[in-house]
């Protein structure tokens, strides 16, 4: 399969780096090798549009960084699932850890917010992932299992589970942008623990200070379907060399 590469902007960008950086991504990725991963750029919503219009290689996707559970309504800063599906997104992230806290986002509003993409046919990427404390106490994989088990969305009516519908990136809180990473292997079984709760098929991401020194060894990592990148997504060379290490050939 190949391997999703999602870059979150977070609250990074204006309209010319936002431009220098697209271009200079597309012309990476038109010097490379044809095969490569695929790629959805997470900009914040005030430049999704402006994105989508300088995109000229309609391989590369968007996606929101959250969207709100209802359509519609008095929700004051808040982007709703069509809103984003409209300008152009094929993707939103929900749960990310930094939603979670500085928001206040519990497993079932992640839920009720995939749900709602589901809703439109946006692919939502479904953030989970402990906190170091909890992985220090030795509660890691049960902290993570049950936040996939409560955010995982259910299946529509009479329809069977969203099989291939999701995808979730596993994102340690205490890896994200602060260079710490757990081992291979802590990756490889965490992800194996969540693929054993999800329906088959499923994308698994790992996010959590992905860069281009050891993208190539997580992306070998059994259960590894792509990465999450935050930081390293914003500069060119870094991101373009980990989408390089997507390919099998280049590990
Ligand atoms: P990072 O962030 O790559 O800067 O650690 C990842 C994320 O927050 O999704």
């Amino acid at each position: 399969m190949q391997k999703i590469v999602a870059a979150n902007w977070k609250m990074h960008g204006t309209l010319d780096s936002a431009r220098a950086l697209v271009t200079a991504i597309e012309a990476h990725l038109r010097e490379g090798p044809p095969e490569r991963a695929d790629i959805v750029l997470c900009p914040p919503g005030v430049l999704i549009r402006a994105v989508q219009a300088m995109l000229a290689d309609p391989c590369i996707r968007l996606g929101g960084q959250d969207c709100h559970a209802q359509a519609q309504g008095a929700f004051t800063g808040d982007v709703s699932a069509p809103m984003l599906k409209e300008a152009g997104c094929t993707h939103v992230i929900v749960g990310h850890s930094e939603r979670r806290a500085h928001h206040g986002e519990t497993d079932a509003q992640v839920r009720a917010k995939a749900e709602a993409a589901l809703s439109v046919q946006l692919i939502p990427i479904i953030c989970v992932g402990e906190s170091r404390e909890e992985r220090a106490q030795g509660q890691a994989a049960a902290v993570v299992a049950a936040q996939v088990k409560a955010c995982l969305p259910a299946p529509a009516p009479g329809k069977p589970p969203q099989q291939g519908g999701c995808v979730f990136a596993y994102e340690p809180v205490w890896a994200i942008g602060t260079g710490l990473t757990p081992t291979p292997e802590e990756i490889g079984a965490m992800h194996r623990n969540i693929k054993d709760l999800l329906p088959d098929g499923t994308p698994v991401l790992y996010g959590g200070s992905v860069k281009a020194a050891n993208a190539a060894e997580i992306f070998a990592t059994a259960g590894v379907d792509g990465a999450l990148v935050g930081g390293a997504s914003l500069d060119v060379r870094g991101f373009f060399e980990i989408v390089s290490r997507s390919r099998p050939a280049a590990v």
